[in-house]
Formats: structure tokens, sequence, C-alpha cells
């Protein structure tokens, strides 16, 4: 199977290059390249020769038209997206023109690939998405995001993920164009970019700086294991119903507070502080983000049932990974840390 993945360059999109290069797939890896990539995230996997990486930016149509002539995949997994909602709040254009406008030009180059190829019965478009388009949940553990939960986004960042969602599903219906489309929870592990919660939290923790939390840290997410999204996601294209979305969820509510302690007293046994005191010592309460949603929550019942699939590991064990693997790769973090914005609070202007 030969794979066209956008936006292979970032966190997610890279497990997935990885996991699929391991499964024998065929994988064209398509990103611009933005502040928020690393081909060091595919190193492991780009000398193999199912690998190949084209340098383009989705917002370019023609740029996209002679990617799909040329390497002629059996499917797209299009994740490539502006991703960070702090950075939307203040600069809401890229997220637009990236969001929506380049996945207008990913729909319009597949379908015009898929009607010359003749239409070929496997094809699909696989468009990754997020649970923010949902909006935000009341505190009640029965309530929760399924596949019909109406559209509610919040911030610009899950506005321009609605929008791209709305897009395909027309592309869908008016078109033909076979589709599929995932919305899942918040990601973490390896590779995770350093401006996000969970990588922020590790290295600060580790450079003695505050562990800033936002509001009081009651908003709560379900945290999904980045290798376990990049399994499901696999699973969905090759298995998923023609039309169907499919929420994917960690399983592992937890509020941001919990989560930081968590995290915490990961640190405090895997490299424990010099002067023998708790990480949670550094914890600091910020002004909260504009709009913050409270609450995030999965129904999993529909990939569960349908595709068999299941998140493999515990937010406990996710975690564990993920500090030791942040505790073994500074070369790779430190230089990200130089980028535009990283390290600053970002998102208050509003
Ligand atoms: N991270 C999460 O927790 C999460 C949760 C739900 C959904 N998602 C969705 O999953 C996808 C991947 O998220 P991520 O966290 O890996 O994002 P990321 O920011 O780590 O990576 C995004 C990648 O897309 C590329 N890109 C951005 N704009 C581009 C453009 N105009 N043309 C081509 N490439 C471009 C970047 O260079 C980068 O490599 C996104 O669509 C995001 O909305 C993410």
């Amino acid at each position: 199977m030969k794979l066209l993945v956008t936006g292979g360059a970032g966190f997610i999109g890279s497990a997935v290059v990885r996991q699929a290069i391991r499964d024998g797939h065929q994988v064209v890896n398509l990103d611009a390249l933005t502040y928020a990539a690393c081909l060091e995230n595919v190193a492991g996997v780009s000398n193999s020769p199912n690998y190949a990486f084209v340098q383009a930016d989705i917002r370019d149509r023609a740029a996209l038209d002679a990617a799909f002539a040329t390497h002629k995949p059996d499917m797209v997994m299009h994740l490539a997206a502006e991703s960070h909602v702090d950075r939307s709040i203040d600069g809401p254009g890229d997220f637009i023109e990236t969001n929506i406008t380049g996945t207008y030009n990913m729909l319009e180059a597949a379908r015009s690939y898929w009607m010359a190829q003749g239409k070929p019965e496997g094809f699909r478009f696989h468009h990754i998405s997020t649970d923010e388009v949902f909006g935000s949940l009341p505190n009640d553990p029965d309530v929760l995001f399924t596949e019909d939960t109406p559209y509610d986004p919040r911030s610009p960042y899950s506005a321009s993920k609605a929008s791209s969602d709305h897009l395909v599903r027309a592309w869908a219906e008016t078109y033909g164009l076979p589709v599929v489309l995932t919305n899942c929870s918040n990601n973490y592990g390896p590779f995770h970019f350093p401006e996000k919660l969970i990588p922020v939290i590790i290295l600060n923790a580790l450079a003695g700086k505050e562990l800033p939390i936002y509001g009081d840290g009651s908003n709560i997410r379900d945290w999904l294991y980045v290798e376990d999204h990049a399994d499901a996601l696999l699973v969905v294209v090759q298995k998923g119903e023609l039309g169907r979305s499919y929420n994917i969820g960690g399983e592992n509510e937890r509020t941001n507070l919990e989560l930081v302690k968590t995290l915490c007293g990961i640190l405090d046994e895997l490299s424990p502080r010099a002067d023998g005191k708790a990480y949670a010592e550094q914890i600091t309460f910020v002004t909260d983000r504009p709009g913050h949603d409270a609450r995030y929550a999965i129904d999993p019942t529909r990939i569960r049932e349908e595709l068999g699939w299941r998140p493999s590991v515990t937010v406990e064990e996710g975690l564990t990974k993920t500090v030791q693997w942040y505790l073994d790769n500074e070369a790779w973090w430190r230089p990200l840390q130089e980028r535009h914005g990283v390290g600053q609070r970002l998102g208050t202007k509003a």
C-alpha cells in the first residue's frame, strides 16, 4: 500500500510514518516544514526504500497536483495543519489558510487524481481531526463526545478544524470522494513539540523553572498515547467504513492538575531533583487561556466495536515512557526550544 501522509514531519504524522514503514507500507511524506516540523522525527525510517519526502505547502495546489502525479498514492492520510490553540488565538490567519484552504486544496487535488486514475475502489482520503470540534463538556462522566455530537467549536483552531471536517464530508456527498474521518483526543508521547503542555512541564521541571498551569487546573482532557493513535489511524484508513467518522480516545481522563502532579511523581522517580525536593513544588497557577474548554472526553464505542481497536497503555504507562524519552533525547528537544515563540506564554491577547 502506498500512503501519502501530509504533516509527516510533525508530532502525530511522524508517528504514522514510522509505524506505516514498520508495517511494510510505502510512504510519501508531504510537509511544508513549518516551525512545528522536525525531520529528525522520521530519521529512523527515512533511509528505507519505502520512504519518500516531498517538501510542499498544502496551500499550493500545483505542488499537490505534482505530488499526486509523481507518487500515485493508493490512499491519503491528511494530518498537515496548524495545531497549537494558543497560536490560533494570537494569529488565526495561518489556521484559516492551512487548515481550511489547505484541506480544500488537498480535497481537490485528491479528487482530480482519483478521477484521472479511473476512481480506483480502494482509494481513501482519511482526514485527521480533533475532538475539539465538539466544543466543551460538563464535568459529568456520563456525558461523552460521540460521533453524533453536534459541532460546537470554540477556538480559532477548533473552528478551522471543524470547517475542514465539513469540507471533507461535502466532498464525499457531492463528488463521491471516498473519505473516512477521525476525531481524536489530546495526544502525548515521544517527539511532542516543546510548546505543548506535557513537554513544557517535563522540560521546565528539569530546568528548575515554574510549571505553569492555566487557571485552576480543573480542565479535563482525555490523554491518548501518540503511538496508540498512529495504530488506530492505520486501522481506520484500511478498515474504516466509507464516509464514516470514528472518535479515538485514550480512555484516560485527567484534570490538568492531576496530569501535572502525575508527571512530577514520575520525574521524582526517574530524575530526582538535586535538592531532594518534589518537582510538584514548582507548580504555579497562571492566567487561564481565553475561552478554555472545560472538558473533552471520548466515547470510544464505535471504534472499539466496529474495528476492534483499543488503546494499549494507561496514561501512567504512557507518561513514564514519555518522560524517559525526553530524558534520553535532549539532542532532539534542545534546539527546538530556540524556535520562534517556544517557551513564551502565547494566546493571552484575546
Ligand atoms: N496533537 C494533538 O493532540 C491533536 C489532537 C487532535 C487532532 N490533532 C490533529 O492531528 C494533526 C497532526 O497534529 P500534530 O499535533 O502532529 O501537529 P504538528 O503541529 O506537530 O505537525 C503539523 C505538521 O504539519 C505541517 N504543516 C503545517 N502547515 C502546513 C502546510 N501549509 N502545508 C504542509 N504542511 C504543513 C507542519 O510542518 C508539521 O510538520 C492535525 O491535523 C491536528 O489538528 C492533533
